[in-house]
């Protein structure tokens, strides 16, 4: 059986050549050459870092896990790729390059890394985009150039878009496993190691550290701890799992939260913030703003800090008096692609013009308009987090808060539901969603 994947990449790489070819005739190159990058080494040591590939490199190639390796391209001539594989009985060295997407490329082998620069580009001017040290007297990561591309990288190709659907799939697979095991009472590491399995990852695979955080551990946006203890039944109360998975360099990122108890209030606020985020996504379609769903989602957690007796104001005095930040104090979302926050999100135009943030919204990450083939993610939040209710709690505002009801969900942590949405020309296709009503 043929991979679908194997068809839609030449189309890709057309775009992939369209996109830079207009890039390097703007900013006035003849040739551009990308670097996938070298293992950085830990001080003193001869250990290195997990190895991340240049996303200006795997958008060409789906080679994620070979340093040293070279994209040379001049257009109108086929793209080579300078493939390392040196001699080395330290280390496995890679194998020969192999799948659907090798015959497009003028593939040269190098056994040692200063054998590369017999393959650049020798007259013209040449664009380096990749984190090197030594430009060979090239422009090293011009960035008129770089703005271009990074603009353009927004709408995904048809290729792009299938490996997101997989890596969604695949985290999918992650995610089901990690639910069994916490409600089997595994430790926040146990969970891990199973998501893992299910999701066929290595810990270097996963496109970010997974976050697994049971009960209070939930109010933490970036938890990455994996707590070896185990819970009794009594003392298991909620489970908040923000992990991703990859393929072919694509990302996806994914967030659900489940109560250990049906019966609980916690199960109904799980429930209204699940359809808090489907209605903030049914608002996803070309020419709406991004940031006015960040707005939306501020809306509707103020709705639930009302309606559930969280705090005595109505939703738009919760809104505008900023408490809904105490209790959403992150953007609603972000681009997703090559990079788990991919690039480009504050971009007016290809020139690098951008489009500020909402004011008193510092860490929104997207401000873009929303157009076809965008993928992004939607990710509400409700949390209660210590630093934040205790700034609450010295202000003006701690008024109108119910902090005996407040204190109970201390315990819960808090709520993240986070969906990956690939913008059609009339709305959106949930890749999540799909996941997981196809697992
Ligand atoms: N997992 C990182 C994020 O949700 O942005
Ligand atoms: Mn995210
Ligand atoms: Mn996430």
């Amino acid at each position: 059986m043929t991979d679908v994947l194997a068809d839609l990449y030449p189309a890709h790489l057309q775009v992939q050549k369209e996109r830079t070819d207009r890039a390097l005739a703007e900013s006035r190159f003849d040739h551009l050459v990308v670097f996938a990058g070298t293992p950085r080494y830990q001080f003193l040591d001869d250990m290195a870092y997990p190895f991340k590939v240049n996303p200006h490199f795997k958008t060409w190639v789906p080679v994620v896990d070979n340093p040293n390796c070279w994209l040379v391209y001049t257009p109108g001539e086929a793209p080579r790729l300078v493939y390392w594989q040196p001699v080395d009985y330290w280390h496995k060295p890679a194998g020969a390059p192999s799948g659907f997407w090798t015959s497009h490329f003028d593939v040269r082998v190098i056994a040692s890394e200063n054998d590369a620069k017999q393959h650049f580009p020798t007259s013209g001017r040449t664009a380096l985009v990749g984190e090197t040290t030594e430009s060979f007297g090239f422009d090293l990561n011009p960035e008129e150039l770089l703005n271009a591309l990074h603009f353009e990288r927004a709408r995904k190709t048809d290729y792009e878009l299938e490996c997101l659907r997989r890596a969604n799939a695949r985290a999918v697979r992650g995610h089901r496993a990690a639910e069994r095991a916490f409600r089997n009472g595994a430790s926040e590491y146990e969970i891990h190691l199973d998501y893992l399995r299910a999701a066929d990852h290595t810990e270097d695979e996963l496109p970010y550290g997974n976050i697994i955080a049971v009960n209070e551990n939930a109010s933490v946006l970036h938890y990455y701890l994996h707590g070896r203890q185990r819970l009794d039944p009594h003392r298991r109360h909620s489970f908040l799992i923000d992990a991703g998975a990859s393929w072919n360099g694509y990302a996806s990122d994914v967030t659900r939260t489940y109560s250990a108890n049906e019966s609980d209030e916690f199960h109904d606020l799980i429930a209204a913030m699940d359809e808090a985020q489907q209605a903030i996504c049914d608002e996803v379609k070309p020419g709406v703003a991004y940031p006015d769903l960040h707005l939306a989602a501020h809306q509707r957690v103020a709705n639930i800090l009302a309606r559930f007796d969280f705090v005595s104001l109505d939703p738009q005095a919760i809104v505008e008096k900023r408490i809904s930040s105490t209790f959403l104090p992150h953007g609603v979302g972000h681009f997703l692609g090559l990079q788990v926050h991919d690039v480009g999100g504050f971009m007016a135009d290809r020139s690098g013009k951008t489009i500020e943030k909402p004011e008193g919204h510092p860490y929104l990450r997207l401000t873009r308009t929303i157009e076809p083939r965008q993928v992004f993610t939607i990710e509400p939040g409700f949390y209660f987090i210590e630093p934040l209710l205790a700034e609450l709690q010295k202000s003006d505002n701690a008024q109108y808060v119910n902090w005996p009801k407040v204190d109970a969900f201390r315990k819960f942590g808090g709520i993240r539901i986070e969906d990956d949405l690939a913008v059609t020309e009339t709305g959106y296709e949930n890749l999540t969603r799909n996941a997981f009503a196809n697992a």
